[in-house]
């Protein structure tokens, strides 16, 4: 299956403000610290629902966002959702960002740059894009560290890249990338039931569903371009 594929019959059936709920617990996180000034553009890779532009154009007064997304369904969601003109949604891929160069302040991704079929292309287009001093906020979910997160590529025909923290610093640098910062984000909204009603559905035992969500959580690379 194609991500476009995979991914519209998630956008069809809604999967998409399900991600957004889930993810926004540590997602408001990471993008509260991206230094966005009012004004900037930002890019969202792999936008699903596009609320983390739409959350920066609210908070920080983001004058640009681009959503992009290989999924046409999620890019015509994300776009019904909204009626700011300085918000787009495009239809692209990881492999060739549909942009001149130096011309975006700041990168946003969550949950998604593992999905490149070259993550090694993706950041040299993301470095490409972006101007001297953007940021690159990359958070994910699924990272070696997290072993809860291994069984994730069973259930998905799309190859999935699971780097570990010092391969994601590496790959950053290899880029032309510095790194800013590196820091994992605990989900601590997520509910975990009592002792007494595991196992549950997902998981076998509470201490395996606190390590997954309480102490591992959301890795989150930072890169600056030089
Ligand atoms: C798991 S969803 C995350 C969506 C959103 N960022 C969120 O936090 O809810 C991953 C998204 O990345 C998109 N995606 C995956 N691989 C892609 C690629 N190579 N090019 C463009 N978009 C891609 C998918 O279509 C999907 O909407």
């Amino acid at each position: 299956m194609s991500v476009r594929e995979e991914f519209d019959d998630w956008a069809t059936s809604g999967r998409d403000r399900g991600m957004e709920e889930r993810h926004w617990q540590t997602a408001k996180h990471a993008l509260a610290r991206i230094p966005v000034e009012p004004g900037d553009t930002v890019l969202d890779l792999g936008c699903g629902s596009g609320y983390a532009g739409r959350a920066l154009r609210d908070t920080k007064g983001a004058g640009r966002i681009y959503g992009l997304d290989g999924s046409p369904e999620m890019a015509h969601n994300a776009a019904s959702y909204t009626d700011d003109g300085q918000v787009s949604y495009v239809v692209g891929d990881f492999g060739s960002l549909p942009f001149a160069a130096d011309t975006i302040d700041h990168v946003w991704s969550m949950e998604a740059f593992y999905y490149a079929a070259d993550p090694h292309e993706t950041l040299a287009e993301i470095a490409r894009v972006l101007r001297p001093g953007g940021t690159f906020y990359c958070a994910v979910n699924y990272y070696e560290e997290n072993v809860h997160s291994h069984q994730w590529q069973e259930k998905i025909s799309i190859e999935m890249t699971r780097w570990d923290r010092e391969q994601y610093r590496d790959a950053f640098r290899a880029a032309g990338l510095h790194v800013a910062e590196q820091d994992t984000i605990p989900d601590r909204e997520i509910t975990i039931p009592a002792e007494t009603e595991f196992p549950t559905e997902n998981w076998e035992t509470r201490e395996e569903m606190v390590e997954r969500y309480r102490e591992f959580g959301t890795l989150l690379t930072v890169g600056v371009a030089p």
